[in-house]
């Protein structure tokens, strides 16, 4: 049954909440088969740190004895920074999948549920200071980086941001790597961004379809050609930070190699050298 509300204010009608912790979707773009873009109207009270998650979804089928329904919610990432006015979320679409093979068919003006709870590690209160960024994704693992690379302060806090995306395929960079341009011809980013633009840097690979650089970031580090590409010299715990998010098995081997240089890993409670926050898989 769905809820009817008086409308007692015109100047202010919006649509009828009819779930739980409503919003009001307001852009999807897909990219790809397997990945898509999507906005939503942001609570006026949630606040959130640039790099944080909240749990979001949609209304489960009836369970088939009881008839009564309950919201299928999921870790998702906001990729918009925290002075955005909408919220942002960049989603893998898995066909067997209990949310996404769902939630892939959403269009403006659908609702989804949007629990304003934001938590995560992926943050900068949980680094010390440091002189240079490198933010590690793969797949939807770029995600919190959106947000992190929107947000003014992370050019504040660090001279150098190095953003490395690995996908199997060129399409699936399309989303970083037209963020990236994006702020590099935006007029207020162009400040921040410094005279070359360099501060921010983009390091894209492909692993399954030719691209210019192919192969594993964590193959590439280690045999120091991401250095060498770069210009840059190895890992040093003094000056280098890392944020990591994506699959299981890419944030258990790029976490050895970041501690192999002797880089720790840090928490809101203890900031260290780097974090690392699993990515949302399906
Ligand atoms: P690969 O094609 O060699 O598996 P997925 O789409 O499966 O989430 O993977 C996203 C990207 O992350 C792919 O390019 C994949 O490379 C890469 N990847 C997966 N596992 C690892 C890992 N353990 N270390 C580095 N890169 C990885």
């Amino acid at each position: 049954m769905t809820e009817q509300r008086p409308l007692t204010d015109t100047a202010t009608v919006r649509p009828v909440p009819t779930l739980p912790d409503a919003q009001t979707v307001t852009e999807v773009q897909h990219y790809t088969d397997r990945l898509f873009r999507f906005r939503v109207t942001r609570p006026q009270s949630l606040r959130f740190r640039s790099g944080e998650f909240v749990m979001i979804g949609l209304m489960g089928d009836p369970d088939p004895a009881t008839g009564r329904q309950k919201p299928l919610l999921r870790a998702y990432s906001i990729a918009s920074p925290s002075w955005d006015d909408e919220l942002e979320f960049y989603s893998i679409k898995v066909p067997d999948g209990p949310l996404t093979s769902r939630l892939q068919h959403i269009e403006e003006g659908d609702q989804i549920i949007l629990r304003p709870k934001p938590v995560g590690t992926l943050v900068h209160d949980a680094l010390l200071p440091g002189k240079r960024l490198w933010l590690f994704a793969t797949g939807t693992g770029f995600a919190p980086f959106a947000s992190i690379i929107r947000d003014p302060e992370t050019y504040e806090r660090f001279d150098e941001i190095i953003v490395t995306h690995t996908c199997r395929e060129v399409a699936e960079l399309t989303y970083s790597r037209e963020m990236i341009e994006g702020l590099r011809q935006d007029e207020l980013m162009q400040e921040l961004l410094g005279d070359g633009l360099d501060k921010l840097r983009y390091y894209p690979t492909t692993t399954r379809e030719e691209s210019p650089k192919m192969g594993r970031i964590t193959t590439l580090l280690e045999s120091g050609e991401v250095q060498s590409d770069l210009g840059l010299p190895p890992l040093d715990p003094a000056v280098d930070r890392a944020m990591v998010c994506g699959s299981l098995e890419f944030n258990h081997d790029i976490k050895a190699l970041l501690e192999g240089a002797g880089l720790h890993e840090g928490a809101n409670s203890e900031p260290a050298e780097f974090v690392i926050e699993k990515a949302f898989v399906g």
